[in-house]
């Protein structure tokens, strides 16, 4: 009888585990508690048993009942405290969680957007890497060794020989050197200098470098291309001038001014009150470039031109501190 007593209570320890909600609860409670269970069953048995050994016995079959009504109503109480945590967690008064969705960066918006106009013209796209070395960022580009334009760009040297490109340029030799003429690509990229960072700039910022070359390609080309360019992306109302200007790698070099998209050309804090913006620099793409990528200078003429991307997405949606477009602040970034 004791043997049979402590085999029940193994038993109703082992099954009380695998009760997970009340149904399987009120099962247990059939099986072991009820009036026809296996507790109830024992007790029947008693009368069988001597009478000397009753009491023990009857001792025994009382804690029996006692640790299975426990551990039936300690069971209860847990599945009652969990229905009542799931039912307040169905609380379907409260308000849905947020999606995060993502945006686009300023920066990639204008980028595209310049990136779709030169598309629609036939330009493609070519990358370049951003450690680049001195001969494609300035050597093959017409620098000449030691000369002071080097140092219009401050360069972050990795070594002698490595650095962060300082401009998109070298797009055009790595692009030159690979490809027979015509090429007509734009190339977006970020640009490294080492200048000191303020709300006006930063120590990488991206360009956008264009380049077409071909037999017979002329200034007006250029011009012509520059201003379908300017009228799509700054409005077909602006006006625009081309002030000559130095690069070592284009002769001869201009750089292209547009009205003041902000005072329409009155003058304002913007635009230094001259109504004029510098939105690029470019060229005619030097003969001496040619000789670096093995192109026939007496055959082929080009154009190139170089523009940066943070003033003008600044300027558009109202950015006043160059460095918010790098910090990646949720905030900031959610608002576009
Ligand atoms: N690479 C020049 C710069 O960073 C811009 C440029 C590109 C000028 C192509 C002429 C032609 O300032």
């Amino acid at each position: 009888m004791l043997l049979k007593i402590n085999d029940i209570k193994q038993k109703a320890l082992i099954d009380i585990n695998s009760v997970k909600d009340m149904a399987k609860l009120d099962v247990f409670r059939i099986k072991y508690l009820a009036r026809k269970g296996l507790v109830a069953d024992l007790f029947d048995d008693l009368k069988n048993i001597e009478t000397t050994e009753r009491p023990a016995i009857g001792k025994s079959l009382n804690e029996l009942r006692n640790i299975i009504q426990t551990l039936f109503d300690e069971k209860k109480k847990f599945i009652e405290a969990l229905t009542h945590q799931q039912k307040q967690i169905l609380d379907l008064t409260l308000p849905g969680r947020p999606k995060w969705v993502g945006t686009q960066h300023p920066i990639t918006r204008t980028l595209e957007e310049i990136k779709n106009i030169f598309f629609r013209m036939g330009f493609s796209e070519a990358f370049g890497p951003e450690i680049e070395d001195d001969y494609h960022n300035f050597e093959a580009l017409n620098f000449p060794k030691d000369h002071p334009a080097r140092d219009m760009q401050d360069t972050f040297f990795i070594d002698e020989k490595i650095l962060l490109r300082t401009h998109t340029s070298p797009v055009q030799i790595r692009v030159m050197e690979n490809h027979q003429p015509p090429v007509r690509i734009i190339a977006p990229g970020r640009v490294y200098r080492n200048e000191a960072v303020s709300a006006r700039s930063y120590c990488l910022f991206h360009q956008v470098e264009g380049l077409y070359v071909d037999v017979g390609v002329t200034f007006s080309e250029l011009k012509g291309t520059l201003v379908a360019f300017a009228k799509q992306f700054y409005g077909s109302e602006i006006k625009y001038r081309f002030r000559p200007s130095f690069f070592p790698f284009t002769e001869p070099s201009a750089e292209m001014d547009i009205t003041c998209f902000i005072c329409k050309g009155k003058g304002c804090r913007i635009c230094k009150n001259t109504g004029w913006l510098e939105i690029l620099g470019c060229g005619m793409v030097d003969p001496g470039v040619y000789k670096y990528v093995g192109y026939d200078p007496e055959k082929y003429t080009g154009y190139a031109f170089g523009m940066g991307i943070e003033r003008i997405t600044m300027l558009r949606y109202g950015i006043d501190d160059i460095r918010i477009l790098f910090e990646n602040d949720i905030r900031f970034l959610q608002q576009f």
